[in-house]
């Protein structure tokens, strides 16, 4: 995927908290690496023989990197597919994903993923990286062929979209994942606890008359892994944490010294149980959308450092599907094209989150959870991997995306912010 191309980022405000860095430098780039970070003054030389991707202007951060992303292949392809979600990723200034296992069939053995990586190679536009289910099918009864998903070159282990329910086989799978050094991925929700729940209980959906799912039900197997992580020993990476007392749960587990980290998503960083209109199923998300103090808190605890990334929960639904009303319709909402408008808008233009902090959760953090020695930083030598992003370019969501899907909550928002350029490899992938 890299370039020889001999390229030089130019004017631009490099964010790399990598190397602790804020200033403005010239980045250039050959053979697909950040070859040297240049002080203006310094970069004549070079900008005469390179290329120029200009980003007066604009922020240069290394490549951010999702953490989770339902790309819908195989099974799901009228919705999404490698190609396209690869597209809107660069867009959004993603330069590497991580695709969910919940596909149909499920990515549960090393065949299949031997066939989706040679897909991704030749489809994809950015890296596309997989995490494998945890159990057979994603049904819960026994644990997959983890050594050999891990040799194959699964990234983590997950049975997103729903959690490993049975705490002696989620034992099973962390002490197996933590013997090959995958991170396990749970998705924290026990299902007993809102069964056939199509929202958060709360004051909104009692007003609805909706059914509803508790905090709680997040919560208590968020604890559960914590305990089981601590007994195992395994690298646990909590997703889509939405409750108020799941983030104070992560921070009890770092202060207990703990391997434990937590992903949350724009959406939830962004919206409350109150910002639903009606029962517009481009608002239904699982976990669902909680109350205004779960909001801030996980803002909070972004900005503390209790929970450690941002990371999409990318989930792209046909217009068909999500049109079957709130009852019906599938969980959720896309992100990939508006991640970074939402959380520049919301969070680092309001101060509540410091650039680098936004960096941090994503790009660096991630790319150490998956351990990619080169990714995640513009230190020399590094994938030149990167995105160019105009903090002050306002624009409104459009109602079409370079997703196939256009389930999107933020259509129509007014967001400040904007993905100019994207770099894979010293390859521009994206460019406006
Ligand atoms: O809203 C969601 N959608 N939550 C999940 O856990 C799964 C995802 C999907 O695959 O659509």
């Amino acid at each position: 995927m890299a370039s020889d191309k001999r390229l030089l980022i130019r004017g631009g405000l490099v964010v790399d908290p990598s190397q602790n860095l804020e200033a403005q430098r010239d980045v250039l780039i050959e053979g697909g690496k950040v070859r040297a970070l240049l002080a203006p003054r310094e970069s004549a030389r070079a900008a005469a023989s390179a290329e120029i991707v200009d980003a007066a202007g604009c922020w240069v951060v290394p490549g951010l990197i999702d953490l989770h992303v339902h790309a819908r292949e195989p099974g799901g392809e009228s919705a999404e597919t490698l190609a396209s979600a690869s597209k809107a990723a660069a867009a959004g200034g993603f330069t590497t994903i991580l695709a969910m296992p919940n596909t149909e069939p499920a990515l549960d053995n090393p065949a299949l993923l031997e066939l989706l990586k040679a897909k991704a190679e030749r489809d994809a536009c950015v890296n596309v990286l997989f995490a494998a289910a945890a159990t057979v099918g994603r049904k819960g009864g026994r644990p997959t062929d983890i050594a050999r998903l891990a040799a194959a070159g699964a990234k983590a282990l997950t049975d997103d979209g729903r959690a490993v329910a049975d705490a002696g086989l989620a034992r099973r799978v962390m002490e197996w994942a933590a013997d090959c050094g995958l991170v396990f991925i749970e998705h924290c929700e026990d299902e007993s606890l809102g069964r056939g729940a199509v929202a958060h209980e709360g004051p909104a959906a009692l007003k609805k008359g909706l059914a509803m799912s508790p905090w709680a039900a997040e919560t208590s197997v968020v604890l559960r892994d914590i305990a089981l992580a601590e007994l195992t020993g395994c690298r646990l990476h909590l997703a889509h944490v939405s409750a108020a007392q799941s983030a104070a749960a992560l921070a009890w587990a770092k202060e207990r010294g703990l391997a434990v980290s937590g992903e949350v998503t724009p959406h939830h960083l962004a919206l409350c149980e109150d910002d639903v209109p009606g029962q517009d199923a481009n608002f239904k998300v699982n976990p669902p959308l909680r109350g205004k103090a779960d909001r801030d808190a996980l803002i909070r605890a972004l900005k503390d450092g209790a929970i450690d990334a941002v990371a999409t929960d990318h989930a792209p639904h046909s217009p068909e599907a999500k049109a079957a009303g709130w009852a019906s319709a599938p969980p959720g909402v896309l992100g990939l094209e508006t991640a970074v408008g939402v959380v520049l808008t919301k969070l680092v233009h309001p101060g509540k989150m410091s650039k680098k902090r936004w960096v941090e959760s994503m790009s660096a953090f991630p790319a150490k959870l998956l351990n990619l020695k080169s990714k995640g930083s513009l230190k020399p030598g590094m994938d030149a991997d990167a995105a160019v992003i105009a903090p002050a370019k306002s624009w409104t969501v459009p109602d079409a995306f370079l997703s196939k899907s256009r389930n999107s909550p933020f259509v129509g928002a007014r967001l400040k912010g904007q993905v100019r350029a994207t770099l894979v490899g010293g390859r521009v992938v994206h460019a406006l």
